[in-house]
């Protein structure tokens, strides 16, 4: 449902059709999913209606596209490879990843605009100033020697927002508790890009789709560098931990998490 909805969403509008294919390219690269899968259950667990819901979800996963296609780049991290495909720019070239990035995130926005509902229109739009902001760190830091406290605040940037956004979507549709669960969703978010620093070590392409030690290739800084393997997995396991504490009242957010770590887990 979700991958018929963001091919017809790009394709409904008259734009040049090299940027239009270069969009749905990558969105509809067998990705996981994961952040409009727990965006509907939060969903569910509030009684936001489905139909709803779902514009929620398509744009979510938009703006995650977005941020994929640019991550990529020769300029960020020059990755030929992305979920088991060629990237984007080396599909399309860089002048068209680049628009088609800027055009996701555009249409993103405009899509939680049609849910009609300011205020998460507002906090769609902080959590994307927010990823940029993670992404400009993540530059920043490489060939650094940076801080456990500023490593863990670009994670929360780049890979907590959008999952705090998710998390809080329920809770923002209907004015309840949105602190809580924002602040699971961001701890979720450490917990998980621990985790692909983790699989960017010890996988093969095959198993991520994407290609393997490019964190190291790229010096970037990561927790891992910091507290070695083991201690970096036993934070992200406590982190898990104390989400689930604090969800135990969202029974569909509940079991998507749990789905999620069962599946890292598996791989690890
Ligand atoms: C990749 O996210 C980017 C990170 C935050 C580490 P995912 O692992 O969810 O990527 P897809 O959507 O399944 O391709
Ligand atoms: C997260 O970091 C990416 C974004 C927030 C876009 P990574 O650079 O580690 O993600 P992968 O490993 O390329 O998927
Ligand atoms: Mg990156
Ligand atoms: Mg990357
Ligand atoms: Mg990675």
């Amino acid at each position: 449902m979700i991958d018929e909805y963001l091919k017809n969403f790009v394709s409904s509008l008259d734009v040049n059709p090299t940027l239009k294919k270069a969009a749905i390219y990558t969105l509809t690269l067998p990705g996981k999913r994961l952040r409009p899968k727990l965006l509907l259950a939060s969903a569910k667990d509030f009684g936001v209606k489905e139909e709803e819901a779902l514009k929620g979800a398509v744009a979510i996963e938009m703006m995650h596209a977005a941020s994929l296609i640019h991550d990529d780049l020769p300029a960020i991290d020059d990755d030929d490879y992305r979920r088991g495909k060629a990237s984007n720019h080396v599909v399309f070239g860089e002048n068209f990843a680049i628009l088609a990035g800027d055009f996701l995130f555009a249409r993103a926005l405009d899509l939680c605009n049609e849910m009609g509902n300011p205020k998460v229109s507002k906090a769609f739009s902080a959590t994307l100033l927010q990823l940029i902001d993670g992404e400009a760190r993540d530059v920043s830091l490489e060939n650094k020697e940076a801080s456990v406290e500023e490593i863990l605040t670009m994670y929360k940037k780049k890979t907590g927002e959008l999952f705090a956004f998710a998390f809080s979507f329920g809770p923002r549709m209907t004015g309840k508790e949105v602190e809580k669960y924002e602040k699971s969703g961001y701890n979720f978010g450490i917990s998980f890009q621990i985790l692909d620093d983790i699989l960017d070590l010890t996988s093969t392409f095959e198993e991520i789709g994407k290609t393997p030690h490019k964190d190291e290739k790229q010096h970037k800084s990561t927790l891992i560098q910091k507290m070695g393997l083991e201690d970096s997995k036993k934070y992200a396991d406590t982190l898990y931990e104390e989400i689930l504490e604090n969800i135990k009242d969202s029974p569909n957010l509940l079991r998507e998490v749990r789905k999620v770590k069962e599946s890292l887990a598996g791989r690890l």
